[in-house]
């Protein structure tokens, strides 16, 4: 009898996800992966874990690495190719949760809630008063969206509710009619930086979009403007960000990711205008579960010998 194909997983699945993947292998992990990598034929792994030539030299076997998150700068996906390798994410599954938690950094930003909830904490809330903890509107000023892809579109899709407009610039324009229904329009980089009064960040890590927020692109920025990154933490030079926070011309900013996680800047830690999440874009139970149950219909499709469900796209 041929043995069970292994499956590698980096983190603790939900009971439903393992009961698919038994179907088709044997399990092991998250205790003892790296072990188990010299015979798995699947890995189930993170944005943590770094799927790079070193890890793959120590799994020839592997068929498939299915990331369970959407992003996958961490996995060298031309050397999975060159192996022969299957690379899925998750798309589409975490977009809702993603875009809603882009949407709680945009208010509280703006509208200063980490100030007044820590105001009231120190004892300093006296009693409503009309000049207090103002913040900014959103009403009739300009959302920019930096990447038009799946959570861009839904983050543009809740602008409405909000009385936004929006401008989007993507290297693809969206058609028309979807353009039309988000009441979107394309503008250049230079126009994005130009017009936004909140502008929002969703486009992948990629070596064309590493520091695409830098010092010449901050200083562009509208005075008073707030910038909100649910994206990756290197589109932004976050010493740059620090000092534009400091020193305008941004009034704040909502951040959910870092250049260099788990570290966050000091500079953006000893500030009070900034928003400061530990990456938790898509960190609601049932999207979690979906994306470890994607992940899983990814590995019982490649080891079952049909395509993957989510493999991720070539490179352009
Ligand atoms: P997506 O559908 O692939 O959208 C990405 C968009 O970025 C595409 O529309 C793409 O359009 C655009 N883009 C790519 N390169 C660009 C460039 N150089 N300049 C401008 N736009 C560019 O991906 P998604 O599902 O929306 O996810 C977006 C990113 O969010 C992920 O890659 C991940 O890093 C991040 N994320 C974070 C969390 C969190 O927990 N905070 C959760 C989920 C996702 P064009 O190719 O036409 O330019
Ligand atoms: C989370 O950051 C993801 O890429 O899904």
């Amino acid at each position: 009898m041929m043995p069970e194909p292994i499956i590698a997983t980096t983190f603790t699945l939900p009971d439903e996800a393992l009961a698919l993947l038994r179907v088709v292998g044997a399990v092991a992990g998250p205790d003892g992966w790296r072990d188990a990598l010299a015979e798995a034929q699947a890995l189930l792994c993170l944005l943590t874990d770094r799927v790079d030539t070193a890890l793959l030299e120590r799994a020839p076997r592997l068929r498939v690495v299915a990331n369970a998150v959407v992003g996958y700068e961490h996995v060298d996906v031309a050397a999975c190719r060159a192996r022969g390798i299957v690379v899925t994410n998750t798309p589409d599954v975490l977009t809702g949760a993603t875009a809603d938690l882009t949407w709680a950094l945009i208010l509280a930003a703006v509208r200063r809630l980490p100030q007044a909830e820590r105001s009231l904490r120190a004892g300093e809330f006296r009693g409503w008063g009309f000049w207090d903890y103002l913040g900014g509107d959103l009403e009739g000023r300009t959302l920019g969206i930096l990447g038009m892809g799946r959570i861009g579109r839904a983050v543009a899709r809740r602008a409405g509710g909000f009385g936004m407009r929006v401008v989007y610039h993507s290297r693809t324009a969206l058609p028309g009619d979807d353009e039309r229904a988000l009441g979107a329009e394309r503008v250049d980089f230079d126009d994005l930086l130009a017009r936004s009064d909140v502008l929002s960040l969703h486009a992948p890590l990629t070596p064309e979009t590493r520091h695409t927020i830098g010092r010449d692109a901050l200083r562009r920025m509208r005075p008073g403007s707030v910038l909100i990154n649910t994206a990756r933490g290197a589109l932004v030079d976050e010493a740059a960000l620090a000092d534009a926070l400091r020193e305008g011309p941004l009034s704040a900013a909502g951040i959910d990711v870092y250049e260099h996680e788990p570290a966050v800047h000091p500079g953006l830690l000893d500030l009070g205008n900034v928003v400061l999440l530990p990456h938790i874009g898509s960190a609601t139970r049932g999207t979690r579960t979906e994306m470890a149950m994607l992940a899983a219909r990814n590995v019982h499709a490649v080891l079952a010998g049909r395509p993957p469900v989510t493999p991720v796209p070539l490179a352009r």
